[in-house]
């Protein structure tokens, strides 16, 4: 598969010393149980970062605390130089909107949209212009693997199509910050260690930072960094490079 062309990147193209996301202890709580209790973390340009832990120990709460998807109780997440806690619900969603990419462990491609659709619909939702996304799309779908199914239905394509479908619409804006919520818990070992070579590729060509939710030893290799949660609390912070 070709890399994404200059134009396609240079946009985003970033500072790696830029930092994009940073969390200052971070809480939350369901039903006045603490789930997060003081998570702080720091996400450069460019870099990926696992965050491991157990099952209930706060992952995915803290995936949508940093996405907006969820609002924190306490603490601060500065997306670039912006508060989140600062922002009403309209300003929650622009950041979204324009900074943030999600991938998830269910795809979650709306059924009804082609694969070509699913990918236009955040450059819709952005207002950039019907010949610009056509070629956005095009060169997305192309690079992920999947351009001989732009016209299939999420229903007709197989779990690692339909993964490789949601990371061209995770990216078709051009986000900052890719969050991924186990992007290979649904996936057969060989397309798992297919779409995180494609994650790895993908935010080395664009700068797109990658915080990255797993259960699997494997997809640690191709982060920089690894940070372990327990009950809501940072157990344990890795630096690859070090290994
Ligand atoms: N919307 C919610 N309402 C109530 N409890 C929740 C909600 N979301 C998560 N929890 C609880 O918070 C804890 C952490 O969940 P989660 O962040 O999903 O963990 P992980 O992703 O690490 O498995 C769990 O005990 C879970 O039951
Ligand atoms: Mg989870």
């Amino acid at each position: 598969m070709e890399p994404l062309t200059k134009t396609e990147t240079s946009s985003q193209r970033a500072d790696r010393s830029e930092l994009v996301l940073t969390a200052l202890d971070v809480t939350k709580s369901y039903a006045g149980r603490p789930v997060l209790r003081g998570v702080s973390l720091e996400l450069h340009a460019g870099e990926r970062l696992a965050l491991t832990g157990p099952s209930g120990s706060g992952k995915s709460t803290l995936l949508n605390c940093l996405g907006g998807v969820d609002r924190a109780d306490g603490g601060s997440i500065r997306f670039k130089n912006r508060a989140l806690e600062a922002l009403d619900g309209d300003g929650l969603t622009e950041v979204r909107r324009r900074d943030i990419g999600t991938i998830f462990q269910f795809f979650h491609l709306l059924p009804t949209l082609t694969a070509a659709e699913n990918v236009e619909l955040p450059l819709q939702l952005n207002g950039v212009a019907p010949a610009e996304r056509a070629e956005r799309v095009h060169a997305l779908l192309k690079r992920v693997g999947v351009l001989g199914r732009a016209q299939a239905l999420p229903g007709e394509l197989s779990g690692g199509e339909m993964q490789r479908v949601a990371i061209a619409r995770a990216l078709a804006h051009r986000p900052a910050v890719l969050l991924a919520d186990e992007p290979t818990g649904n996936l057969d070992s060989r397309n798992g260690a297919i779409i995180l070579e494609l994650l790895r590729e993908l935010s080395d060509e664009t700068g797109t930072a990658l915080l990255l939710v797993t259960h699997s030893g494997a997809a640690t290799h191709i982060c920089h960094r690894e940070i372990h949660l327990r009950d809501g609390l940072i157990a344990g912070v890795r630096d690859k490079d070090a290994d």
